[in-house]
């Protein structure tokens, strides 16, 4: 206890010499509480910054129907029976339901699920209104044939293992924006980016493009 003190004492001696000489032991304790009171604050706002906020922020959906892209990239032998390019070099992105008709024309097993897709969408011939993780918006131009036809890359480099999932993780769109969360990425600082699948923001395509090109490149060539 007296080491303390007197450890204490010395640091408001020293410190607060031009305070000539008044008593230290009440303005210590106001140090004390004060920092106290600092270290609440600090971390009462680091959990409504990274807990609170992203909860309030982000309003999460279901996906209309569960699919499992492991058993169907098995079943399929590969992506681009679903995703493709077409003949016109565009990309077709989600698949519209006559990518599913040749299996699906009417249930094969007899899981919930596929009866819940049969029933509702593949025997009405509607087609499932899929909620896109990856959507920009619409200002962004974004082009597959450039970053995978011609610059050879990877599905994953983007998406992440996206082809190895067994289930679609729930969608969350930001309120204020109405983007989805995979654009911001779930680590609202930002700091812990590990893949390149973390976030999708403006950054990381510039981040990319200067790595890979030597130019961040002009607004106009993502903005048109
Ligand atoms: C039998 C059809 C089928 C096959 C085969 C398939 N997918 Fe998919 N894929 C889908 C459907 C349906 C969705 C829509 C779900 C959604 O909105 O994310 C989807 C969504 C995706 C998305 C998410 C887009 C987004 O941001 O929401 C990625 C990435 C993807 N697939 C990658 C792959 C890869 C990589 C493969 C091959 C290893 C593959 N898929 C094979 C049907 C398929
Ligand atoms: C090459 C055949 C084939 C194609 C094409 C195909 N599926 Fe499937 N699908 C299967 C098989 C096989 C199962 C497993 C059925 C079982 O045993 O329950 C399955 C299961 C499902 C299930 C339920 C099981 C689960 O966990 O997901 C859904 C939902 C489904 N498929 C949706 C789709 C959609 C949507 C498409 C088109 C984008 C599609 N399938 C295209 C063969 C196919
Ligand atoms: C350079 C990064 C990048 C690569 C590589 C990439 N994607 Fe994407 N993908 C995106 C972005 C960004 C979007 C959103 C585009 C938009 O909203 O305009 C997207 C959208 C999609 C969508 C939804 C499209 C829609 O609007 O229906 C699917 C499906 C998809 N990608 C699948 C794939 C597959 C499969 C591959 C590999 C063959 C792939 N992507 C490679 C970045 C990438
Ligand atoms: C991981 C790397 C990477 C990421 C992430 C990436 N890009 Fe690219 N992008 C490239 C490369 C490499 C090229 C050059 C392709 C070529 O022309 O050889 C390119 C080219 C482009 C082009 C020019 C296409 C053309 O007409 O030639 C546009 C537009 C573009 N990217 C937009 C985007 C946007 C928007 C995003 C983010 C949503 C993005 N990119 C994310 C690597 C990336
Ligand atoms: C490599 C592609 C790329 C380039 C180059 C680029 N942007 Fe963007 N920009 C994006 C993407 C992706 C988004 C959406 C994600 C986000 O908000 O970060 C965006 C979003 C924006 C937004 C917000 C729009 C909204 O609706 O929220 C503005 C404003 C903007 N960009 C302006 C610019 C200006 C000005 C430049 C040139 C100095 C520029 N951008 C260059 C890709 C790009």
């Amino acid at each position: 206890m007296s080491a303390l003190d007197d450890k204490s004492t010395d640091a408001s001696a020293s410190g607060g010499a031009a305070d000539s000489g008044s008593q230290d032991s009440p303005r210590d304790k106001g140090g004390l509480a004060m920092l106290i009171a600092f270290i609440i604050g600090l971390v009462g706002s680091l959990v409504v910054g990274w807990v609170v906020f992203p909860k309030v922020l982000y309003s999460t959906r279901e996906q209309p129907v569960q699919f499992n892209h492991a058993l169907h990239v098995e079943e399929t032998g590969g992506c681009d029976s679903c995703h493709y390019f077409r003949e016109d070099g565009t990309f077709a992105g989600v698949p519209t339901l006559d990518a599913c008709l040749d299996c699906h024309e009417s249930a094969i097993g007899d899981s919930e699920e596929e009866a819940k897709f049969v029933e509702n969408y593949v025997e009405p011939g509607i087609e499932v209104p899929w909620l896109v993780y990856s959507r920009q918006p619409d200002c962004v131009f974004f082009s597959h044939a450039a970053h995978v036809e011609k610059a050879g890359m990877d599905c994953v480099t983007c998406h992440g293992p996206v082809g190895e999932s067994t289930s679609l993780k729930p969608y969350q769109e930001n309120r204020i924006t109405g983007y989805s969360r995979d654009i911001w990425g779930y680590d609202i600082s930002g700091i812990f980016k590990k893949h390149e699948w973390d976030s999708m923001k403006m950054d990381d395509c510039a981040r990319c493009h200067e790595r890979e090109t030597g130019s961040k490149g002009a607004c106009f060539q993502c903005h048109k």
